[in-house]
């Protein structure tokens, strides 16, 4: 008997490419640390949290999205943040992940570079020792703010440069081209960081050229919006350059009104390295695997469909050779 869907997709080997750290923070931990850290919520209940999440579009959900990380204070907390990531990612056969951070968020709150990287880094290294899952950290720049303050930020960082693999750009994308920018990704390059950018989400298929051309990434992040260019898919699929998309964000956000409206199975027969993300699973209310079966369901994709996007997503880390190999290697062995 073949195995049923919900095994065959949480046992699927996979990296994840798209999440927010700050993102992967559930109601109950939000109390407990509210709780801890004597902050002052503005819910009663987990309920009342969960009933707050219902949002109209992207700036809806930033709005509360950076309330939430008000809770986040001590190297703990950072540390039992990234522990919980972590252990719940393994559990949907997570083998890899590159973790987005917002420093900007703690620093404006006067919380410090040494406080949540360290506290990342403990819970990082605990959880490659107890579970054998790889992570590593890109660093976004929040696009709301001046590009000043994204060089600053990169600037404070250079101490912990050797635990982050790149930069990445989030928050508000419309009105906030990648192309203001230049400037902190030219910086980041030069500090030899690789380079992504949220882009295409709810902005045009323009931002998605100019994070390519002008600010050089190697992903787009959502990138969902491409499909209204032709010239621009065609690029992608040339330069292999992946997308990591997250299907269940775009319909909470309402980038498309349902899964069955999805251009996730299109881009894929297309031939563009589609990857399936989580983005703010604490939020959107379902984690990878809660992804892949969402869109398994509703664009009815195939195994060979599932498995290539597991493989896109190997392929798309910024690991080094070896270890990419053996991720590909465990998926073939899954597969058989
Ligand atoms: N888009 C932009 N910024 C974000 C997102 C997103 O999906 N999630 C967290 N910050
Ligand atoms: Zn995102």
């Amino acid at each position: 008997m073949p195995m049923e869907l919900d095994a065959f997709v949480r046992g699927l080997p996979k990296a994840e490419l798209h999440v927010h750290i700050e993102g992967t923070l559930e109601p109950e931990l939000m109390f407990t640390l509210a709780e801890r850290n004597g902050v002052e919520l503005a819910y009663a209940s987990v309920a009342e949290v969960q009933a707050a999440y219902e949002f109209t579009d992207l700036q809806s959900f930033l709005d509360i999205y950076y309330q939430g990380a008000a809770v986040l204070i001590t190297e703990q907390d950072f540390a039992d943040l990234m522990t919980a990531y972590l252990e719940r990612a393994h559990t949907d056969g997570v083998r890899h992940a590159e973790i987005f951070f917002d420093p900007q968020t703690h620093l404006e709150r006067g919380i410090g570079f040494p406080i949540f990287m360290d506290g990342f880094a403990a819970a990082q290294r605990g959880a490659e020792d107890r579970l054998g899952i790889t992570s590593s950290l890109i660093l976004c720049f929040l696009r709301h703010l001046p590009v000043d303050s994204a060089l600053e930020t990169l600037e404070a960082a250079r101490p912990y440069l050797d635990r982050v693999v790149g930069v990445g750009l989030d928050s508000s994308e419309v009105g906030y081209p990648p192309e203001g920018f230049a400037a902190a990704y030219e910086a980041a390059r030069d500090l030899g960081l690789r380079a992504v950018a949220h882009a295409g989400e709810e902005g045009p298929p323009a931002y998605v050229w100019e994070a390519l051309d002008v600010l050089r990434v190697e992903r787009i992040d959502h990138g969902v919006r491409v499909e209204e260019d032709d010239e621009l898919v065609e690029r992608l699929i040339d330069g292999s350059t992946p997308l990591t998309v997250c299907p269940l964000s775009n319909v909470k956000l309402r980038v498309f009104d349902t899964l069955a409206d999805h251009n996730l199975k299109r881009l894929l027969d297309r031939g563009v390295k589609v990857t399936i993300n989580s983005d703010d699973p604490a939020y959107f209310g379902g984690y990878i695997a809660d992804n892949y079966l969402a869109v398994a369901e509703a664009l009815a994709l195939s195994r060979e469909d599932l498995v290539r996007l597991a493989r896109n997503s190997f392929e798309a880390t910024f690991l080094p050779n070896g270890r990419r190999e053996e991720l590909l290697a465990a998926l073939d062995e899954f597969v058989g």
